[in-house]
């Protein structure tokens, strides 16, 4: 199973959207089979994600192995699973997360029979229940919205002190980071200069794309995601006709589409061994 935590150093980054719309694209256009691990408070990737299917919301560790089992491996599947229904992520004697980490990581190697992929949406640094995933993915991706903080942002989730760069000096050397990923959460961002500071003063680190016209990967402003409904597998991205003014631009769509093929992409490079962090795992309360 591959481990993909999405990370920022502040809320409205993003996340949520991000996890859910990546869920969304693993199962329609890769057939995969996918855990979304909910850290956040509150959690609301199940209710985005609402109306996948009825089992689609677990609630707690026992029910993490997908009842449709054999569907699930030739169609592929999205579980949610919240971290506040699992007992043992919720213990309140535990100020330093060290129960937290050992139960998680027990709880991610029991996923890894069962699915492919792990999305992680994680409450914002430098909350210790994101440091703690940090120290057992494989990779992190970082949605940062374009706005007039987010290069102090980008910088935290990066060089501060729970950023990706400590991290993996000390918690976990196979640590990765996809990169930042740009979130046109208003329409008017776009125009903003926020664009093109973040263009130049985060270039390294945004995800490269020879395909698009920017030259790396980026979320455009879209309509559909504030729509109830709209991440259901098989219904439209269109509005409805008789609300043209939700209706999202085609290049917006394409924007989208190309973003997500490349975070794809990024994924399966991942080699397919379990996590290193995920290795020798030894007594936990889980
Ligand atoms: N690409 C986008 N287009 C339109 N709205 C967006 C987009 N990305 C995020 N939003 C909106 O911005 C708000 C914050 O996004 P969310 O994903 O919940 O952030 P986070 O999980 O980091 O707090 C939500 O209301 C969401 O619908
Ligand atoms: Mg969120």
């Amino acid at each position: 199973m591959k481990s993909l935590l999405i990370i920022s150093a502040t809320g409205r980054s993003g996340n949520t959207t991000v996890t859910c719309l990546l869920a969304r694209h693993l199962l329609c256009a890769c057939r995969c089979r996918v855990l979304v691990l909910d850290l956040a408070d509150p959690p609301r990737c199940a209710h985005v994600l609402a109306g996948y299917r009825p089992h689609a919301i677990a609630s707690g560790i026992q029910v993490l192995a997908p009842k449709d089992s054999g569907r699930c491996a030739l169609g592929g599947c999205v579980h949610v699973l919240n971290a506040d229904a699992v007992a043992a992520l919720v213990s309140r004697d535990d100020p330093d997360r060290t129960r937290y980490y050992a139960n998680l990581r027990h709880l991610l190697l029991v996923a890894a029979r069962w699915f492919d992929v792990c999305l992680i949406d994680a409450p914002a640094l430098p909350d210790l229940r994101a440091v703690c995933a940090e120290a057992l993915v494989d990779t992190a991706l970082s949605p940062v919205a374009v706005s007039s903080g987010c290069v102090s942002c980008a910088s935290e989730v990066i060089n501060g002190r729970y950023g990706i760069r400590n991290v993996r000096a000390r918690l976990n050397p196979a640590l990765r980071f996809t990169g930042i990923l740009p979130v046109v959460a208003t329409p008017a961002a776009m125009g903003e200069a926020w664009m093109k500071v973040m263009e130049t003063t985060l270039r390294e680190w945004l995800i490269a794309d020879a395909a698009s016209p920017r030259g790396y990967v980026w979320l455009p402003h879209l309509a559909f995601v504030r729509r109830p409904g709209s991440f259901v597998p098989g219904k439209s991205e269109r509005a409805p006709r008789d609300a043209k003014v939700h209706e999202d631009l085609p290049e917006n769509l394409r924007a989208q589409a190309a973003c997500l093929a490349v975070l794809t992409q990024q994924l399966e490079a991942i080699g397919d061994n379990t996590a290193p962090a995920l290795r020798h795992v030894q007594v936990c309360d889980a």
